[in-house]
């Protein structure tokens, strides 16, 4: 279920199939994307989960206009992004930004970190005497101080780049951010410290985040709501304390019965997943041949159904 809050983003059956083979006689397709829909609000979290392959990054790569949609929308503040004028373009390219897994690779090692941040700010055109106090900053705003803006990505540690990448993302005031595993390359203490300043962002900077991780305990920690997604398509999605606490899609439910123990203690213990070796059904449910309690009216496609506070795909709920 969708929030009654106007959406910062609102993404509505949006698909993108790859071609993975082509001969002369057909052409191969793989659905990486299938009629997705979903909202973020504005000073929200929205945590995408689910395991790799299943369309995590396709979905912030069309959201951001890095790649073409097949069909679906997307708009942006009520603008559909895939119609906008330059004006509009320019404006929604400077309200959207992204951080990517690895900061050893998403930051240029020939420039200094200072001009690392201050790209941005050139690209948009901004005054040279406003450039350097947003870069200061940025640069204080995730968590390092002026020291570092002299030095080079070499010379800081996997934390540290991750927070010049953050700078980065942050320096041109954006309202949406995706962050895609922003996380996974780090240390678990390092980790924490950075879900703890993209926690501090939306609170005191109002940014919303997608936020992409295969980590469903990750993910917990700071989402406001939740998208759980199997082979593209989405399992279940609604209010994170929700479906943390109280799992509805058998999926979900095996993502948190492998979550360590220790993690809250309220959670409640699925039995043994068994192995299951299950043909896939063309038209049957994605996550047929995978799931613990599927029966034979699983071979057709389940509706997704309303409960509790979130949508889940599935015969069962
Ligand atoms: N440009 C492309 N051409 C062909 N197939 C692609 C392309 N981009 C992605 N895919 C396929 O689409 C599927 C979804 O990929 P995607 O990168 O979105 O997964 P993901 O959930 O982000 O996985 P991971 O957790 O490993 O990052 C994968 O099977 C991938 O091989
Ligand atoms: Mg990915």
């Amino acid at each position: 279920m969708e929030s009654n809050s106007p959406a910062l983003l609102k993404v509505e059956n949006l698909s993108k199939k790859f071609l993975i083979k082509k001969s002369l006689l057909k052409k191969e397709f793989f659905k990486a994307v299938d009629n997705v829909s979903f909202s973020v609000g504005y000073n929200q979290v929205l945590g995408i989960v689910g395991e790799s392959g299943s369309g995590k990054s396709t979905i912030g790569r069309l959201i951001l206009k890095l790649i073409k949609k097949d069909s679906g929308e997307v708009r942006f503040e009520g603008k559909d992004i895939y119609s906008l004028s330059r004006k509009e373009e320019k404006i929604f390219r400077r309200e959207t930004s992204v951080i990517f897994q690895d900061p050893k690779t998403s930051l240029n090692p020939r420039f200094k970190i200072g001009q690392i941040i201050e790209e941005p700010l050139l690209i948009h055109g901004v005054p040279k005497k406003e450039r350097k106090k947003k870069v200061e900053d940025a640069v204080k705003d995730a968590g390092l101080d002026e020291t570092f803006l002299d030095r080079y990505p070499s010379e800081l540690s996997g934390g540290q780049r991750q927070r010049v990448a953050i700078a980065r993302a942050i320096v041109l005031n954006p309202k949406l951010i995706v962050a895609d595993e922003p996380t996974s390359a780090l240390d678990v203490s390092v980790q924490l410290q950075i879900i703890n300043l993209i926690k501090k962002l939306k609170n005191e900077k109002k940014i919303s985040f997608l936020f992409i991780s295969h980590d469903l305990n990750v993910v917990g920690m700071l989402s406001d709501r939740i998208l759980v997604l199997y082979r593209g398509k989405i399992m279940e999605k609604g209010d994170a304390r929700h479906i943390l606490k109280n799992p509805a899609h058998p999926y979900t439910k095996i993502l948190i019965d492998s979550l360590p123990p220790e993690h809250p203690k309220d959670r409640k213990k699925l039995d043994a997943v068994p192995e299951i070796y299950r043909e896939d059904v063309e038209g049957g449910c994605v996550f047929y041949s995978r799931c613990p309690v599927a029966q034979d009216i699983c071979k057709k496609e389940p509706p997704y159904k309303t409960i509790d506070n979130r949508e889940v795909y599935c015969h069962f709920v």
